[in-house]
């Protein structure tokens, strides 16, 4: 089979893959990644990888086809919610001659461009019931039909699927088949969210830095260890994209008040304190971190109110000016200076005055 003409645009470069001390950091949680994946890239067994947005299903994809016996074959790559839900079936499946009104020829599918290779569904919960099934035969016997054919094509394929949803919840509400899940899931890949792997923070930081100091033959220079501690602080909803994106902007504009400043007002729009969703919740825990997450914002905003005047800030407080000092420390704030809003990104200037 070939992978040639107009479609062979759909086959995915594999791009670059950041080395696997970066990829995997030092968390429990990417260690069992690390561990499974060693196992399993080597089977042609189906996996599930699922996390948040951004947590890097993606390159743990590649990486996976990076390390199967098909590694030289293609890595193709179907983003689900993307693709229309008429026009998927046809691309997942491919079409023969006179199939539907405007099938002048006939096309080959993604699955028959993936043979001998890999064929990752990103985002699969967005599948409609009718493509579930025709999923699972490929899945069940390697067999699938194009669309208007009067015979089933067989195909060699590896299926990776990503999901942000919680399968489980989708299968309860009616729109995910259970038997396809259990064929999709035979490995199960959980991507932890970085804010549940702050230690790995300044080491991505440092890649992201080098990276595209290198790409844009730029050279900014090391993040100062006030903005390290911020970061590690930061609640990351985006998770390593945003991370990668704000150090981008970084290494673009080569200053790091923008970003200290930007991360303070993302900061501030959060409150959201986390509650685990499996294993026990304990209630005083959360209920001392959603305190200390509120009087981190209460004096991120009497600071600002005072034009960070820290002096000032403590009496308005009604505590002492070493108390507020220990307090800010504390919460991985920012120190005066560096908390400036700049009026061309368009938010008003706040002196900075001494205290
Ligand atoms: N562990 C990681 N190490 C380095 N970069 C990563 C890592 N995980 C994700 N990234 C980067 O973060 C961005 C988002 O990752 P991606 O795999 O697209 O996430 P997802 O598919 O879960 O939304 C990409 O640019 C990717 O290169
Ligand atoms: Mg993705």
């Amino acid at each position: 089979m070939t992978t040639t003409g107009p479609v062979s645009s759909l086959v995915q470069a594999l791009g670059e893959i950041p080395p696997q001390p970066v990829v995997f950091g030092c968390s429990e949680a990417m260690r069992t990644v690390r561990e499974r994946l060693d196992k399993v890239a080597g089977a042609n067994v189906p996996v599930l990888i699922h996390g948040e947005s951004g947590t890097g299903k993606d390159i743990i994809a590649r990486m996976i086809h990076s390390q199967s016996p098909w590694k030289t074959g293609p890595f193709v790559k179907v983003n689900c919610p993307a693709i229309p839900g008429t026009l998927l079936e046809s691309e997942l499946f491919g079409y023969e001659k006179g199939a539907f009104t405007g099938a002048y020829g006939t096309k080959p599918g993604r699955v028959e461009m993936a043979h001998r290779g890999t064929l990752f569904l990103d985002e699969i919960s967005e599948l409609d019931l009718g493509l579930q099934s025709k999923l699972l035969q490929l899945l069940q016997d390697g067999q699938f039909c194009r669309i208007g054919a009067q015979e089933d094509k067989k195909v060699e394929v590896r299926i990776v699927c990503a999901t942000n949803r919680k399968l489980e919840d989708e299968i309860e509400n009616g729109t995910f088949r259970q038997d396809l899940f259990y064929r999709i899931n035979v490995v199960n890949l959980y991507l932890p969210p970085l804010r549940e792997r702050r230690a790995d923070v300044p080491d991505l930081a440092s890649y992201f830095l080098e990276y595209y100091n290198r790409k844009y033959n730029c050279r900014a220079r090391q993040l100062s260890s006030e903005l390290i501690r911020l970061l590690e602080k930061y609640h990351w909803p985006g998770n390593i994209r945003e991370l990668e994106n704000l150090i981008k902007r970084y290494v673009i504009l080569g200053n790091e008040d923008a970003i200290t400043s930007d991360l303070v007002g993302r900061e501030q729009e959060y409150f959201n304190p986390e509650i685990p969703i499996d294993g026990p919740i304990s209630l005083k825990k959360i209920t001392r971190q959603a305190v200390r997450e509120l009087e981190r914002k209460i004096i991120l905003k009497v600071l600002q109110a005072n034009h960070w005047n820290r002096k000032q800030a403590a009496r308005a407080l009604g505590i002492s000016y070493r108390a507020l000092l220990y307090k800010i420390r504390d919460a991985g704030l920012p120190s005066s200076r560096s908390a400036r809003r700049k009026p061309e990104e368009g938010v008003v200037a706040q002196p900075v005055a001494a205290g």
